[in-house]
Order: C-alpha cells, then structure tokens, then sequence
C-alpha cells in the first residue's frame, strides 16, 4: 500500500513511524514532512494546506490511502477534496472539523446537547463585550473564534486585562480575521487531562489519557506554547473520571456532531479539565495532539493502519485498540526563545540511540546534514514500566541530542508523579 500523510511535525513524524510498522506498507509520502521525517519516509515539498497540488499528487501517484493530520487542512477540506477523487482518507471533512475550527460552533454545540463545558457568552460587537465585562466574574477566558494558530486564548485576571484583551483582539486584530466573533467564559479550575479517541462516526474509542506541559518554563511558568513535553497515562484520568467522560462527554459529542449532519470520522482530540464539579471540555480538537501523539503512539500495540482504515470504513466497533500497560514520557528539545523569537540553522546531532527514540519537528536536511528550522526541533519518548523509569530514560535518551541553543524543560512528568503520591 502506497500511503500519503499531510503534514510535517513531530506528530506526523509519530504517525508514519507507527505505520510503518504495518508489513503491508511499501511506500509513504510526507507532504511536506521534513528533514528528519526523510529517515522514515519519502518527503515532498508541498506545503499541507496546498490542497490542490496534494489531492494531485495523490492522484499522479495512485495513493492508497491518505491521512491529514493538521489542523488547517482538515478545516479547509483536505479530505473531502482527496475523498472526492476517490482517495480513503483519515481525518474528518471539513463540515466536522469545524469542531475545532470554530469555538462558537462548538461552545454552541456543548451547550444545545448539554455537554459540560464552561459557561460562555458569545459576542461580535465590542461594545457589549466591554460592558459584559463590567460585572463578569473574574479572572475570565477570552477566546477567538477561529484556529488563530492554536494562540487564540486569553485568560485575564484583571478587569482592565480582560478589556485590553477584548480590544486588541475585536479592534487591534491580534488574530487576524478570528478575532471578529468572540467567546467570553467561565474559569475554571483542576486538573487538564488530554483524550486523543478514534471515531469511525458510530463508536467511539478513545486512546490511553495524557498530560501536556503547554507553558515553556519549568513549574508552569512563562508563555503558551504548542506544548514542552507529554506523560501518558494521567494520573489524574482515573477509572470513575474515565466513565464520566465516557458518559458525559465522548458518546453525547459523537451523538451530537450525527444530530447535526457533520458525522466526525478520525481523531477527536478532547481537551479536558477535570473541575470540582466534574470533567469539562476545554477545547476539542479534530485531530491528533502534538505532543501527546508522541506518548500515545508508542503505547499503542494494536495496529495503527488497520485502526484508521476502520475509523473511515466505519468498521472501528469490530477493531482492536490495545495499549501497553506501561508509561510514556516525551521531552521537546527546542531552540531557545521559543515560542517567542529564536535562532535557527544550527546542526542538529543525535546519537543512535536518540535517534531511534526522537521525533523530528523541525529540521531541514542540507547536504545530508540536518539543521534546526524550528522553535520545537525534536520530541524524545521513552517507554517504561513505571512513570519515574520513563521520565529518566527520556531525559537520558535526550542528551543525546545535541544543537547549539538547544533548550528543554526539566520538569516533564514531574506533576504527574505529584499526583501519584
Ligand atoms: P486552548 O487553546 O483552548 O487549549 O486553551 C489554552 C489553555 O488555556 C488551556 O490548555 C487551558 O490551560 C487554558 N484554558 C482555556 N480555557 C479555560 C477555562 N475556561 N478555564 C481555565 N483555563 C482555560
Ligand atoms: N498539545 C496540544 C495540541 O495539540 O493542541
């Protein structure tokens, strides 16, 4: 089987190396990958949102199956175009990626079929979200409505900083044109646990539960990022909360998204937070997460090509999905700076042992030698039996990857075992 896979991160780096591991595999495609992906597969400059050139590519070269793993094409319509030219896809149309694609849509979705979530004003006028703001409950979440980049989240603790937030984003345009519809909610508090499922559309099967690190600093500190480093399983996500979710939150979402005509087949991606009152949805992506693919995969024994193919066949009721029942930990090596400004081009050198256990986000390859090109640059998983085993030998196995400006968090997994305790 000839296989395409749209993008060019760690998690597309995940993906290909867990589909590899099917014998029936020959050949698979990055579009566009990158340097370090080229080990693993054969990379092709053409950029993931450039839906035209891929659904050509696809064609010219008679791919049997296609996944689109980012967020921006799948919004876009990736696979409804691929899908159209007769091309079995992973990864949900464009009329169900709009779960992620629009937090209006699908705060108004949680709400209609009584999903927990936080509680939420939607506003397009600037006005009345300054004067909502004069009485709303402090510190509060402002969120824009499109993709924004995965940055559209404010949380202000301050008044005078939820204004300022609800200016820059309504008049100064800080997210572009997602900025024109916004969300107001409620924070809320616990911990956040992230629920990677496979959906076929009818049942739902979700992957073994994880935990981000989304800010840069060690203990929680400093910006956002797209995340420093993952554990799995949560500690947090227990057997009771795991039914809760089930319950609550999995089955009611799929049911919904049918209700509505937007049948979601693919990854959905719940973004959790485990509250006094209960679990609530954060955020729901449409689609794998990066990092946590990079703990999730490695985990996962049953077989990833056959797995998907069930999620598109609608087959996935009859499809093993079996994770070890071991732990996971990724560290991100990224250059420093990040996610702010940051230096690039530096060689990047991994032993033979990182190599073996890293996920390349962002490097090119020049003359057969690899330079970094990105604020993450590598993701390094260890497997193990326990949570401490697993966040040694990632650290250890790190080390062995080496740039100039390279810079890690040091405290992976360390909330993880707090919880444990
Ligand atoms: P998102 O881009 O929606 O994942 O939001 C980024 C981060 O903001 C989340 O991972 C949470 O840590 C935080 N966040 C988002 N919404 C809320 C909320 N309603 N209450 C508290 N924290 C939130
Ligand atoms: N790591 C968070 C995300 O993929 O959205």
């Amino acid at each position: 089987m000839k296989l395409l896979v749209v993008g060019g991160g760690g998690r597309e780096h995940a993906i290909i190396k867990s589909l590899k591991k099917n014998p029936d595999v020959t050949e698979i495609f990055a579009l566009p990958g990158n340097g370090g992906i080229a080990a693993d597969a054969t990379c092709v400059p053409i950029g993931a949102t450039d839906i035209e050139k891929i659904v050509a590519f696809a064609v010219e070269n008679s791919i049997d199956y296609a996944v689109v793993a980012p967020d921006d094409p799948l919004v876009l319509g990736c696979v409804d175009a691929l899908e159209g030219k007769g091309i079995p896809c992973f990864g949900p149309r464009a009329n169900a990626a709009i779960i992620e694609g629009s937090k209006v849509f699908s705060k108004n979705l949680m709400k209609k079929y009584g999903i927990p979530t936080a509680k939420y004003e939607v506003f397009d006028d600037m006005t009345a979200a300054l004067e909502y703001l004069e009485t709303a409950p402090i510190p509060t979440v402002i969120k824009a409505d499109g993709l924004a980049l995965g940055k559209g989240v404010i949380i202000a603790n301050t008044r005078d900083e939820a204004k300022a937030a609800v200016r820059d984003m309504m008049e100064g345009h800080i997210f572009g044109k997602s900025g024109d519809h916004i969300v107001i909610e409620e924070f809320l508090t616990g911990p956040e646990v992230s629920v990677l499922s496979f959906t076929d559309g009818k049942v739902v099967k979700p992957m073994v539960s994880s935990m981000d690190h989304k800010r840069a600093g060690d203990n929680d500190t400093g910006l956002n990022t797209g995340g420093m480093g993952t554990v799995a399983p949560n500690p947090y996500y227990t057997p009771e909360v795991a039914q809760r979710c089930m319950e609550e939150i999995f089955l009611p979402t799929i049911a919904a998204m049918n209700a509505e005509g937007r049948a979601f087949k693919g990854c959905l991606y719940f973004g959790l937070m485990i509250t006094p009152d209960g679990p609530k949805v954060i955020e729901y992506n449409c689609r794998f997460g990066d990092p946590e693919t990079q703990v999730v995969l490695p985990l996962l024994e049953s077989d990833l090509l056959t797995i998907m193919r069930s999620c598109t066949n609608g087959t996935l009721a009859e499809t093993e999905v079996k994770f070890a029942d071991k732990h996971a930990c990724c560290v991100i090596t990224a250059s420093a700076g990040y996610p702010k400004s940051y230096k690039k081009g530096f060689a990047l050198t991994m032993t033979e042992e990182a190599a073996a256990h890293t996920y390349v986000a962002g490097a090119k390859l020049e003359n057969g030698k690899l330079l970094t090109s990105g604020g993450r640059v590598t993701g390094t998983t260890a497997v193990a039996d326990t949570l401490p085993d697993a966040i040694r030998e990632a650290y250890r196995i790190a080390d062995g990857v080496q740039f100039e400006n390279a810079y890690r968090r040091s405290d992976i997994g360390q909330r993880a075992l707090q919880a444990l305790k």
